[in-house]
């Protein structure tokens, strides 16, 4: 069954057609800049937008989504526009769209489709991905089941929020070179390791294409992996949320 996954980044929607039963890209992604302001009604128009280019895909639609995400309602917005605060995103997207509507935080999304599908399949035990991107988004599994919306981009190192210091946004514009950014990225790994003993970390987003750059500088003693779906995972993750309506 194939079914549409959207995943909403801070400078793109990004979509595709995903086989659930794989996880696989059934097409090439396609990719919206994301509105600004990214109001409820912007985004609204652009997921219409994205659904009319898969007109052939009928069945229920997952929308992955940068806040905590309650009974498919938008309770945060750490990095988008103030108005998704209390915004129905289930409703919103089913109503732009005719189809039924997954809507879930898009770190939830991007680990669920690790665990599943990649880089955290088979692994037992407590599986933690972290997605480095204009925050740092986060999710926790345990024998493959996720706890939903962790938001431990927002934990507190050395005075200020994790996603403030080590997010892939961050390195840019401080200008950090890779051994000073994975020394961030190692404060965080540190405390989640101490607060959680995990088994695996799963590291995504789209500064993981640079895994060669900065992976074989991160220091923990828990295994830590790049994301195999890479910047698709958020996708592929919402499709799969899709499949279990
Ligand atoms: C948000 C999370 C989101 C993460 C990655 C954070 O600022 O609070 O909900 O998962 O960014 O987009």
């Amino acid at each position: 069954m194939r079914l549409l996954g959207i995943d909403t980044g801070g400078s793109s929607l990004k979509a595709a057609p995903v086989e659930v039963t794989t996880g696989v890209l059934a097409a090439d992604v396609v990719s919206f800049p994301t509105p600004s302001p990214a109001t409820p009604a912007a985004i609204a128009a652009v997921v219409k937008r994205i659904a009319e280019s898969f007109p052939e895909l009928g069945g229920p639609v997952g929308f992955a989504f940068p806040s905590v995400v309650r009974a498919g309602v938008a309770c945060t917005a750490a990095n988008v526009d103030q108005g998704w605060i209390g915004t129905d995103g289930a409703r919103l997207v089913r109503e732009a769209t005719g189809r039924p509507a997954a809507f879930l935080n898009d770190a939830d999304a991007a680990g669920l489709a690790e665990v599943r599908v990649g880089a955290g399949g088979g692994q037992d035990g407590t599986v933690i991905m972290l997605t480095f991107g204009t925050g740092i988004g986060s999710a926790i599994f345990h024998d493959g089941h996720l706890m939903p919306n962790t938001e431990f981009g927002h934990m507190e190192i050395r005075g200020m929020e994790a996603e403030h210091r080590a997010s892939a946004r961050v390195r840019k514009v401080e200008c950090l070179g890779w051994p000073e950014w994975a020394q961030r990225v190692n404060e965080v790994l540190a405390c989640m390791h101490a607060l959680f003993w995990p088994d695996l970390f799963i590291l995504g987003g789209g500064v993981v294409e640079n895994w060669a750059s900065f992976g074989p500088l991160l220091e923990s003693p828990t295994r830590v992996v790049p994301a195999e779906l890479g910047n698709t995972a958020g996708i592929v993750g919402a499709a799969l949320a899709a499949s279990e309506l």
